[in-house]
C-alpha cells in the first residue's frame, strides 16, 4: 500500500513536471525559450498595450518587451510582477512607458538588470524602485525625466551601473545618488545640465567612470573631482569648456581615460596633465590653436587624440615628454604642413597606430616613418596623394593596416605594389574613392596583382565589394578586380595625356615635343604640296580647313599637346572635321582637376 502511494505520487510528479515542461506557458505573440540557461520570454512584435504577464510562467528569469519603430507598444506598468519572484533580467524598451510607479518591481528580490531606456517616462517617483536591493544594472536612458525626488535609488544599494543618459534633467536635486554605495559607472551624458553642484556627487566615492558628455557644461568645481577619487574615466566630450587650469585634474589620480573632445578649447596650458598616466587623451575637434610647450610635462599617454583641431604649426618637440609611451596618435584634419607632421613624429618610436587623414598631403618625404618602425595602422586616407614612394614604406615591415582611401590615385605604380607583396603582415589597405581609372596605362599593373590571389587579400576583403573603376564613363562603378584585360581600354582619352604633364615625366614631355615638330613638318608638308596644287584645291573650304588646323595647334601647344592625335586624325580625313571637332568636348568631361 505504501509502496503504491509512493509510486503514484512520484508518477504524478513526473505527470505534472512532463505536462509543465510541454506546455509552459507563452504569450500570444511572445516568443519562449532558454537563454543562457534561463528562462526566457521575449515580445518584440510590437503593437501591444498590456505586459502579458497572464499567460507567463511565474519561474520565467528574463523577461524582455520591445518593439519595432514601425509597430510601438503602448505600455503601463503597474504591480505586476508580484508572484514573479524568479525574475533577473527585465527589459521593457520602446513602449512609450508613462512613469514607473509604487513598488512596481516588487519583491523583485533576484532582480539584477532592468532596463526602461526608450520610453516616455518624465518623472521618477520616490518608491519607484522599492524593494530592489540586488539590483546591479539600471538603465533609464532615452526618456523625458526633467524631474527627481530626492534619493531616489536609495534602495539600490547594489546598483553598479546607473544610466540616465539622454534624458531632460536640466538640474540634480540635493542627494540625488544617496545610498549608491557600490556605483561604478554613472550616464548622465545629453541632460542640459549647464552647471553641477558638486554637494550633489559627493554620494559617489565609489565611481570609476563619469559621463557627462553633451551636458552644455562649461566648468566643473574642484570638489567635483575632489568628491570623486576613484575616478578612472571622465567623459566631457560636446560641452562648452574652453579652459583647463593646470594640473585641473590632480585630484583624480587613478583618471586613465579624459575625454575633452568637442569643447571650445584654443590653448592647452603647461603641465595641464602633470602626473597623469593616460591610456586615452581625446583633445579632438576643440579650435586649439597652439600646445605651451610644457602641455604634456610629466605625463604618460598611450593614445592621445589631437585631430581636428586649428594647429597651425606644432613645435618638433611638443611630444618629447611622451615620447616613451605614445602608441597611437592621431593628427588629422588640421592645417599642419608636412614637414611639421614629420618632425613631430620623428622621436615617436613607439608608434603603433597613427592618423595623417585629411591634411592636404601631397607628397611625402622619402623618410618620414623612417623611424616609427613598430607602425600596425597608418592612416592617410582623404589627402590627395597621387602617388606613393615604396621607399616611404620600407621600415614600416611590421604594418597590418594602410588606408590609402580618399585620395587622387588613378592606378597604384608596379613598384609600390610590389613593396605591399614584401609587406607580409600587411592584410587590409583600404583604397576606395579614388579616381580609379581603369585605362591600360594606369590600371594594368593594379589589376594583374588584384589578381594575384595575394593582392586580392591584401586589398579587398572576402565579404566586401572592392574599389570601382571611375573612369572612363563606359567602366564606371565596375569592381576593378573583376575587369578582365582586353576590357580596358588604352589610354587615349586627353585627361591621361595631361596625366603625364602634372606628373613631370621627362619621357612624356620628350614624346610630346618630338610630336609637335613632325606634326609641324608635316602642316609645312602640306601647305607647300598645296601651293603647288593650287589650282586644284584652292577652295573656301580650305581656307576654314587652314584656320582650324592652326587653331588646333596652337590649343594643343598650350594644353600640354594633348589635342595632337585629333590635329592628326583631322589631317588625314579632312572631311570629317565636323564630326571629329564635335565629339572632342564630350570626352574632356571626364577630365579630374
Ligand atoms: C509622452 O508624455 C507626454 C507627457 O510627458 C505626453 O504629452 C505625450 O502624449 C506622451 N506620448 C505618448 C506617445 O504617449
Ligand atoms: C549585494 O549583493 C550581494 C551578492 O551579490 C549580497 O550578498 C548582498 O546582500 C547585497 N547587498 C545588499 C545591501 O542587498
Ligand atoms: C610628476 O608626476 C608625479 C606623479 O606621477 C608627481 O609625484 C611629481 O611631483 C611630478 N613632478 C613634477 C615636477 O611635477
Ligand atoms: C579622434 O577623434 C576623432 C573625432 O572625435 C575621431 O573621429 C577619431 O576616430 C579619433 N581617432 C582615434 C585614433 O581615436
Ligand atoms: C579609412 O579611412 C576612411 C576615411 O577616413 C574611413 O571612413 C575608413 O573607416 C577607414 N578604413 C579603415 C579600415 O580604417
Ligand atoms: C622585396 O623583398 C625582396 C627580398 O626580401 C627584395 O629583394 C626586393 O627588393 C623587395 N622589393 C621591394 C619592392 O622592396
Ligand atoms: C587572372 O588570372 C587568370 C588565371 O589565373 C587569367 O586567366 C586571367 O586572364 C587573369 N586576369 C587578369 C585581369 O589578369
Amino acid at each position: 500500500m505504501l509502496m503504491g502511494g509512493q509510486t503514484f505520487l512520484v508518477s504524478v510528479g513526473v505527470l505534472l513536471a512532463v505536462i509543465f515542461q510541454v506546455s509552459g506557458r507563452c504569450p500570444e505573440s511572445c516568443s519562449c525559450e532558454r537563454q543562457r540557461g534561463r528562462k526566457t520570454v521575449i515580445c518584440d512584435k510590437g503593437g501591444i498595450t498590456e505586459i502579458p504577464t497572464n499567460n507567463m510562467d511565474t519561474d520565467t528569469q528574463i523577461f524582455l518587451v520591445t518593439a519595432p519603430p514601425s509597430n510601438p507598444n503602448y505600455l503601463t506598468i503597474g504591480r505586476i510582477f508580484l508572484d514573479f519572484t524568479a525574475l533577473e533580467e527585465v527589459y521593457i524598451m520602446h513602449s512609450y512607458v508613462p512613469a514607473i510607479g509604487h513598488s512596481s518591481f516588487w519583491p523583485g528580490t533576484n532582480l539584477r538588470v532592468l532596463s526602461l531606456s526608450h520610453n516616455n517616462i518624465s518623472q521618477l517617483h520616490d518608491f519607484d524602485f522599492n524593494g530592489l536591493t540586488n539590483l546591479e544594472v539600471l538603465d533609464l536612458s532615452d526618456n523625458v525625466i526633467s524631474a527627481t525626488p530626492s534619493a531616489p535609488f536609495r534602495f539600490l544599494s547594489n546598483l553598479t551601473t546607473l544610466s540616465l543618459a539622454r534624458n531632460q534633467l536640466k538640474r540634480l536635486v540635493p542627494r540625488i545618488f544617496y545610498m549608491l554605495k557600490k556605483l561604478e559607472r554613472l550616464d548622465l551624458s545629453s541632460n542640459p545640465l549647464g552647471d553641477i553642484d558638486p554637494e550633489n556627487l559627493k554620494d559617489l566615492r565609489p565611481l570609476k567612470s563619469l559621463s557627462l558628455a553633451n551636458c552644455q557644461l562649461s566648468r566643473l568645481h574642484s570638489l567635483i573631482y575632489q568628491h570623486l577619487p576613484n575616478l578612472e574615466e571622465l567623459d566631457l566630450r560636446d560641452n562648452f569648456f574652453n579652459y583647463f587650469a593646470p594640473e585641473e585634474f590632480r585630484h583624480l589620480k587613478k583618471l586613465r581615460m579624459l575625454y575633452l573632445d568637442g569643447n571650445e578649447m584654443s590653448v592647452i596650458v603647461d603641465k595641464a596633465f602633470n602626473g597623469h598616466y593616460f591610456d586615452y587623451l581625446g583633445l579632438s575637434r576643440n579650435q586649439i590653436v597652439s600646445l605651451d610647450a610644457c602641455a604634456f610635462c610629466n605625463a604618460s599617454i598611450k593614445s592621445l587624440n589631437i585631430s581636428r583641431n586649428q594647429f597651425a604649426s606644432l613645435k618638433s618637440n611638443i611630444l618629447k615628454e611622451v615620447t616613451f609611451s605614445l602608441q597611437v596618435l592621431d593628427i588629422g584634419f588640421n592645417n599642419v604642413a608636412v614637414n611639421t607632421v614629420a618632425s613631430v613624429i620623428q622621436p615617436l618610436h613607439r608608434l603603433r597606430r597613427l592618423s595623417l587623414s585629411g591634411l592636404a598631403l601631397t607628397t611625402l618625404p622619402p623618410q618620414i616613418f623612417l623611424t616609427n618602425r613598430d607602425l600596425r595602422v597608418l592612416d592617410l586616407s582623404q589627402n590627395e596623394l597621387s602617388t606613393l614612394d615604396p621607399e616611404i614604406l620600407r621600415p614600416l615591415s611590421k604594418l597590418e593596416e594602410l588606408n590609402l582611401s580618399g585620395n587622387l590615385f588613378l592606378g597604384l605604380q608596379p613598384q609600390l605594389l610590389d613593396q605591399f607583396t614584401n609587406m607580409t603582415r600587411l592584410s587590409n589597405v583600404p583604397l576606395h574613392s579614388n579616381p580609379w581609372t581603369c585605362e591600360q596605362c594606369h590600371i594594368l599593373p593594379t589589376l594583374k596583382w588584384l589578381n594575384s590571389s595575394l593582392g586580392n587579400r591584401k586589398v579587398c576583403r572576402r565579404d566586401q565589394s572592392c574599389f570601382t573603376c571611375v573612369h572612363p564613363e563606359r567602366l564606371a562603378f565596375r569592381e576593378v578586380r573583376s575587369l578582365r584585360v582586353s576590357e580596358v581600354p588604352p589610354c587615349g582619352g586627353p585627361k591621361s595625356q595631361s596625366r603625364i604633364f602634372n606628373s613631370g615625366s621627362q619621357i612624356g614631355i620628350i614624346i610630346a615635343v618630338t610630336f609637335l615638330v613632325i606634326l609641324l613638318l608635316v602642316i609645312i608638308t602640306f601647305i607647300l604640296i598645296y601651293k603647288r596644287r593650287g589650282a586644284v584645291y584652292y577652295t573656301h573650304e580650305e581656307e576654314r580647313n587652314d584656320n582650324y588646323l592652326y587653331g588646333a595647334t596652337l590649343v594643343g601647344d598650350i594644353n600640354g599637346g594633348h589635342k595632337d592625335e585629333k590635329s592628326l586624325r583631322f589631317i588625314a580625313t579632312l572631311d570629317k572635321i565636323e564630326e571629329s571637332s564635335d565629339d572632342y568636348p564630350s570626352k574632356s568631361k571626364n577630365r579630374i582637376t
